[in-house]
């Protein structure tokens, strides 16, 4: 691992934008590494795009160690993040160290769970121990069926809430945080208000760094995606050079337009 959350966070203190995309298996995760990504993703999304389901919400502990072992086989130079799975960190903080392990024992360097103000404990146990934790707050999609479905979040009243739950989880000692599809605006003040990196999926162009699903940069979901989502095979002669122009793309602050931002 050549990228560590050092890195990551002079990056965010240069004004060079993060890159990270999601990777499931051997073959991806070498690839999208040797194009230079800072960092891969084992997100539980795995549940919708390599199992089919219609949420991650059915994705295991076992389900995600087992693709995170898959990418730490391909990847050598990038920072792999591990994603705790619905039901494998919200019982207590010690279950949430224990399931933390396992991604690690996988291969995950660093975790990320979903929620803010309330995983604040958790954050904090987890960090105690050694272990470098990245929240995500905004969409949670784990609460997809509490939320009513895959919608923007902290507009009016709740952007207040959101901005609490970015500055607690950089108190408890997160490295970093997911912000998924908020207002550009929000995010933007978020991500100058925190010390530590912003990674936007449908967050806009100013958060610290961005994050897609590889199903959907490289436009092979057959389900609807997402608005924020862009399709990098378009005028792209192979998946590397799609790979590669989203980095670009990124770092040139190109990627994402206003047309795949909220306001
Ligand atoms: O599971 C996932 O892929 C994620 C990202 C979309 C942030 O959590
Ligand atoms: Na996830």
């Amino acid at each position: 691992m050549a990228v560590t959350v050092t890195t990551m966070q002079k990056m965010k203190q240069a004004g060079d934008k993060i890159t990270w995309l999601t990777a499931y298996d051997y073959s991806f995760a070498s690839l999208i590494d040797n194009a230079g990504i800072d960092a891969i993703l084992v997100g539980d999304s795995l549940g919708m795009v390599m199992q089919g389901h219609a949420t991650p919400v059915p994705v295991t502990l076992e389900d995600a160690a087992y693709h995170t072992a898959c990418v730490a086989r391909g990847a050598s130079n990038c920072m792999i993040v591990g994603d705790l799975p619905f039901g494998s960190y919200q019982v207590s903080k010690e279950q949430a160290y224990q399931s933390a392990v396992t991604l690690m024992q996988a291969g995950a360097h660093t975790i990320k769970l979903e929620g803010g103000e309330l995983q604040v404990e958790t954050i904090r146990f987890l960090v105690e121990r050694g272990i470098a934790v990245c929240a995500h707050i905004g969409l949670t999609p784990q609460s997809v069926h509490q939320l009513g479905g895959f919608k923007v979040q902290g507009r009016g009243d709740a952007a207040q809430q959101l901005i609490d739950d970015a500055v607690k989880v950089e108190q408890a000692g997160a490295f970093a945080v997911v912000l998924e599809a908020v207002p550009a605006a929000l995010a933007k003040q978020i991500s100058e208000r925190l010390s530590i990196p912003t990674i936007g999926i449908g967050a806009g162009v100013d958060c610290d760094g961005q994050v897609l699903v590889l199903q959907d940069m490289i436009g092979i979901y057959p389900k609807k995606s997402p608005k924020f989502c862009k399709n990098f095979m378009y005028g792209s002669a192979s998946i590397e050079a799609a790979i590669e122009r989203y980095i670009k793309e990124v770092k040139d602050r190109d990627f994402p337009a206003l047309e795949h931002s909220f306001s």
